[in-house]
Formats: structure tokens, C-alpha cells, sequence
């Protein structure tokens, strides 16, 4: 890889400034952690740290906060779970920059750990101003990036560092590289991407790049709306992105000029209303009535697409197939994931909720890689060169 390793580089008792993306999901009731797999991946990095000896400075975001301080997004709760998962005592620093926060920098010891509060808190993170990165930089020797999910935004944590301090990737950071690199570069056939979630436009890019290397396109989810319409089929009241009906049909020519089997669904599940416990059916895509809209893929579909699937060696899943929130609405989204759990291939699940869905369902083990990134995982598989990787290339 490009990428200069923190193997690479010496950070045996120096101060560390280490970005992870610790932007965890909170309960919305009781603002606890609800899903730590964040914290956990970056945890051989953070580990490797400490038993370097390193002073190890952490920090991150979480939520959008826009520039102010926001108690529910204190990094506060990640300290103590960060803390409790390690074994270690996690201090937490009060803010990220300012003469408090040097003085603790300063008298770090090596192989302890403390965490900068919400980089966010601060306009200047976002707005990627030198000065607020040269603070940060000014607490550490040495810079290392383990947050790929983070990796698409050129922030002052995640880009304007990088220019004052050595700067090397995490373990996280080269383990996503490595599986997602692969996903472009160095794949097998027949190689198929199962994609979902509510619109087409957040995926535009990733369906472009990604039709140049694959066999197989199977999509379902909200964004299955679009193409239907695309088609030709009413879609009741599915959410149907106008302005995006001309990108779909070309994205349907696209696939059959490189002869990509480009596969919707045959049958949904449609409900009259989007709320737990609403009556629903499933119906061919041929009748899908007025007052009906898309919350599922049906049971043919399921077959359809796990028989697409079956043979492939690689495969890559982003994207709920129906309304996953809502149990009713589900189960396409846990069949399709429980197939791809079993299959004899490469399986990567891209980010973001299919991640947490992945987690949920207990079956992260059974996939070859489960990406960090949410945004920065479309971004990377669009084939953009995200700024926060480039800041950690060689020759940079
Ligand atoms: C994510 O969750 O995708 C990353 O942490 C980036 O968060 P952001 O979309 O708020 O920049």
C-alpha cells in the first residue's frame, strides 16, 4: 500500500495525536453507546500504542455538533466504554485545544491514554482552519489516522494536521484500505453488489464506477422506486426521485452495454402506511396498487437475488432492502444477510446501517470485512481519492 504504516514510523515514547472516528450511534432515549464496533476496530492500533510506550492523544467526533458545545455529543461515554473495553484507565480531557488541555498533554505518561473532547465543538474543525490544526498538532510528536469514516471530510483533525507532524495510518485505517482497495483492484469473478437503502442519489457515483467491474447488480430498498419507475412500473406512493429518472435509465443502459445482469425486484411488500404494526402485502411489481408504497422486497425476490448470488466470489452488500427500522418491514434485509453470512466468497458489507444491521444480527464474524465508513466507504468505492488518505501517502 501508498500509505505510510504506523509500523514505519518510531512513536516509542513520543506523543501520539491519534484520530479515530469514535461517532458512535447513542441511544436516542437514554443517549448511551449503542453500537461500540467503532471503538473496537480501532483498538489494535490504540493497543499497539500503549505497548509502545507512546503518550496516546485521542481524538474524534461525534454527531454535528456545528461548531458549538453540545452536552449530548460529549465524548464522555466513550471514554468510560473505551476504558472499561481496554482495561485501562481512559482520562478525558475537558476540550481539545486550549492550555489545560497542553498541560495534560504534557505530562502524559507513556502507555496512557487520554481522550480530547468533540473536535466539533469547534468551528474551525470543519472549516479545516491551519490555526486550530496547528494546536492540535502542537500537543503531539507524531500523527496517526485510524479514522477511515471520517477519511472523506477535509477537516483540521483529519487533513490540516498532517501538514505539521509526521503522519501515518492506523491499523484500522490500512485493514479498510486493504479490503476495500481490493473491491476495485483486485477482485474475483463472477463479483455481484447487492445494493439498497432509500435514494438512488446518494449512490449514483458508487453504481457508475462500480458497473465497470462487476457481473451481477441486484437492487432493492427505497431506491428500487426509482429504477421501477424507470421502467415503466407505478410505484403507489414509494418515495420516486424525479429528477433522478434519466440518471436510472441510463444507469440501466449502462449495465446492459457492459453486460452487467442488472436485477430489481419482481415482487414487494407494499403497506398503506409507514408505521409498526400496518397492514401489508406483497404483490408483483406489476400491481402495485395507488395507495401502496415499497417497504420490502417479497419472498420471490429474495429467491431471485439469492440465486443471483449463489457462485459468486466476491460480494459486496450496501443498503437496507425495505424499512429495516420497522420489524414488520425486515425481513428481506435478514434473509438477503443471512444468505451472504453463508456464502463461500469475499463478502463486504459497506458501512454505515448495514454495519449496525450486520452487528445486530450477530453475523460480523461470518463476512470477510464489515467497513467502518458510512459516507467515506461510498466516497472510497465512487473511486475518489478521499483527502484524508492522501494527507498519508509516501510521497506527500
Ligand atoms: C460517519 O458516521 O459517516 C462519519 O463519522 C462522518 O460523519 P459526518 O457525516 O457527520 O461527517
Amino acid at each position: 500500500m501508498e500509505e505510510r504504516s504506523v509500523r514505519e514510523i518510531d512513536v516509542r515514547g513520543k506523543r501520539v495525536l491519534l484520530r479515530v472516528d469514535f461517532n458512535v450511534p447513542l441511544d436516542v432515549g437514554t443517549g448511551s453507546i449503542s453500537d461500540d464496533h467503532r471503538i473496537r476496530a480501532s483498538l489494535p492500533t490504540i493497543q499497539y500504542l500503549v505497548d509502545c510506550g507512546a503518550k496516546v492523544i485521542i481524538c474524534s467526533h461525534l454527531g454535528r455538533p456545528k461548531g458549538k458545545v453540545v452536552e449530548g455529543l460529549s465524548l464522555k461515554p466513550v471514554a468510560e466504554r473505551l476504558s472499561r473495553i481496554m482495561g485501562l484507565p481512559v482520562r478525558m480531557a475537558g476540550d481539545c485545544v486550549g492550555d489545560e488541555v497542553k498541560r495534560e498533554a504534557r505530562e502524559l505518561e507513556g502507555g496512557k491514554i487520554l481522550l480530547l473532547e468533540n473536535v466539533r465543538f469547534h468551528p474551525e474543525e470543519e472549516a479545516n482552519d491551519p490555526g486550530f490544526a496547528c494546536s492540535l498538532a502542537g500537543l503531539a510528536d507524531v500523527y496517526v489516522d485510524d479514522a477511515f469514516g471520517t477519511a472523506h471530510r477535509a477537516h483540521a483533525s483529519t487533513v490540516g494536521v498532517s501538514r505539521y507532524l509526521p503522519s501515518a495510518a492506523g491499523f484500522l485505517m490500512e485493514k479498510e484500505l486493504d479490503a476495500m482497495g481490493n473491491l476495485l483492484h483486485d477482485y474475483e469473478h463472477p463479483f455481484a453488489c447487492l445494493i439498497g437503502g432509500a435514494k438512488v442519489s446518494d449512490k449514483i457515483g458508487l453504481l457508475q464506477n462500480m458497473l465497470k467491474k462487476i457481473d451481477i447488480l441486484l437492487v432493492g430498498g427505497g431506491m428500487a422506486a426509482t429504477f421501477l419507475r424507470a421502467e415503466g412500473y407505478e410505484t403507489g406512493f414509494s418515495l420516486v426521485e424525479k429528477d433522478k429518472l434519466n440518471k436510472a435509465r441510463e444507469l440501466l443502459d449502462d449495465a446492459h452495454a457492459l453486460h452487467v445482469s442488472f436485477r430489481l425486484p419482481c415482487d414487494v411488500l407494499v403497506s398503506r402506511e409507514i408505521r409498526k404494526g400496518s397492514p401489508c402485502e406483497v404483490v408483483p411489481i406489476e400491481s402495485i396498487p395507488d395507495d401502496g408504497c415499497i417497504v420490502d422486497i417479497g419472498p420471490k425476490t429474495v429467491e431471485l437475488f439469492c440465486r443471483k448470488l449463489t457462485g459468486c466470489r466476491t460480494v459486496m452488500w450496501n443498503g437496507p432492502m425495505g424499512i429495516y427500522e420497522i420489524p414488520e418491514f425486515s425481513q428481506g434485509t435478514k434473509l438477503m444477510v443471512d444468505f451472504i453470512s453463508k456464502l463461500d466468497a469475499v463478502t463486504v458489507v459497506g458501512g454505515g446501517s448495514s454495519a449496525e444491521i450486520v452487528h445486530q444480527m450477530g453475523l460480523s464474524e461470518k463476512m470477510t470485512h464489515v467497513s467502518t465508513g458510512g459516507g467515506a466507504t461510498l466516497r472510497f468505492l465512487e473511486g475518489t481519492v478521499l483527502p484524508g488518505v492522501e494527507v498519508l501517502r509516501k510521497e506527500t
